[in-house]
């Protein structure tokens, strides 16, 4: 296993990590639930693995998530790391979301318990929250630092504007800063290159890469002409929640097929092996609903794509650069 520094911290990170949104029994909207035999066998061969990083929130199956990773752990909890987040909405009490003093030191002691900790390696606010002052935020998550109950903060799903703000609030503060940023990134998606990656550079802030099979896209499964597979993620949903044009991932689907077979691997590992050719990103975070699909997962690191391979693909899913950055990078260097 490869380990990466979260960030500008000196916390190691394993390259791969696990994300915990499919723990759960009862399902949860389109991830699907896995049972709970299956959830250990995923967890101990991870572990196992060297895979050091779960994530999991507050608002995946309304806490199941949190209680079964916990479960799944047992004895071994404080040999890894745990991240969860605060921001969702728990219940219809209009105080039980968002990111308010209240809800996060009420959030912060309910995950705590259902995880069976007694501290949170890393606590994410999930998004923005547009009706509380960020610095009740970043106030409130400066306190949990200093009083040992989370370890490190760190955003999820904001604007780059949004981090640049925060952070240097947190610095004039003197307050525990943000050290990661949890955000969609795979070849089908790409839009945080153009504000979201910079802002990260500049700040130290490392990147946690959720969905990067594009929530099992990129995986072979899927192809053009065939309904989507039984029981698959993409069948369980009535409109595609990522946004990308469907004609063409499957135009990428087909150059990773190709790919893949000249490599001996899988659609996934090549995907997987295309995120983790960028040095901005901390740790990739994985899901999954059985072994099978870990074990897949988890043997791209122990291969890389070609330089030539890797600048196809990039070539291959370029995003558009919107105004200003195509202005900037036109005038960079003068
Ligand atoms: N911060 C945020 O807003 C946010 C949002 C979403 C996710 N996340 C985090 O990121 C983690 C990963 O997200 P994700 O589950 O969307 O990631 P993903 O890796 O893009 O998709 C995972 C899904 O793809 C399918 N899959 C995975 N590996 C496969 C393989 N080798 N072969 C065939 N199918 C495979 C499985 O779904 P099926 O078998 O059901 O098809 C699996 O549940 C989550 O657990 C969560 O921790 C964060």
């Amino acid at each position: 296993m490869e380990y990466r520094n979260l960030g500008k911290t000196g916390l190691k990170v394993s390259v791969i990590s696990v994300g915990a949104m499919t723990f759960t029994e009862k399902g949860w909207r389109t991830a699907g639930s896995m049972p709970f035999s299956e959830i250990k066998r995923v967890v101990d061969y991870a572990v196992d693995k060297g895979v050091n990083l779960f994530d999991t929130a507050d608002i995946y199956a309304f806490g199941e998530s949190e209680e079964l990773l916990g479960r799944a752990l047992g004895d071994r909890i404080n040999e890894v790391i745990i991240a969860t987040k605060v921001r969702g909405v728990m219940s219809d009490d209009p105080n039980d979301r968002g990111l308010s003093r209240y809800h996060i030191f009420r959030s912060v002691e309910n995950s705590l318990k259902r995880l069976g900790r007694d501290y949170i390696d890393l606590y994410q606010v999930h998004w923005w929250d547009n009706s509380t002052p960020i610095e009740e935020t970043v106030d409130a998550l400066n306190d949990l630092v200093r009083q040992g109950k989370v370890r490190y903060v760190g955003i999820s799903d904001f604007a780059g504007w949004q981090i640049a703000k925060s952070v240097s609030l947190q610095r004039c503060k003197g307050y525990a800063p943000f050290v990661s940023a949890q955000m969609y990134y795979s070849l089908l998606g790409r839009d945080i290159e153009a504000e979201v990656v910079p802002a990260c550079k500049d700040l130290g802030l490392g990147i946690l890469a959720w969905s990067p099979l594009a929530g099992g896209f990129l995986t072979g499964k899927y192809s053009r002409n065939k309904p989507f597979p039984e029981d698959s993620r993409y069948s369980r949903m009535e409109k595609p929640f990522l946004r990308f044009d469907i004609q063409k991932a499957y135009s990428v689907v087909e150059q990773l097929e190709s790919l893949a077979s000249k490599y001996g691997a899988t659609v996934s590992q090549v995907a997987l092996n295309w995120v983790r050719s960028k040095d901005f990103v901390s740790s990739i975070i994985v899901g999954v609903r059985s072994l099978k699909q870990l074990e897949d997962n988890l043997a791209s690191v122990e291969w890389e794509l070609s330089e030539e391979d890797l600048r196809y693909l990039d070539e291959l899913t370029r995003p558009y650069r919107p105004y200003p950055q195509w202005f900037l990078d036109m005038f960079a260097d003068l």
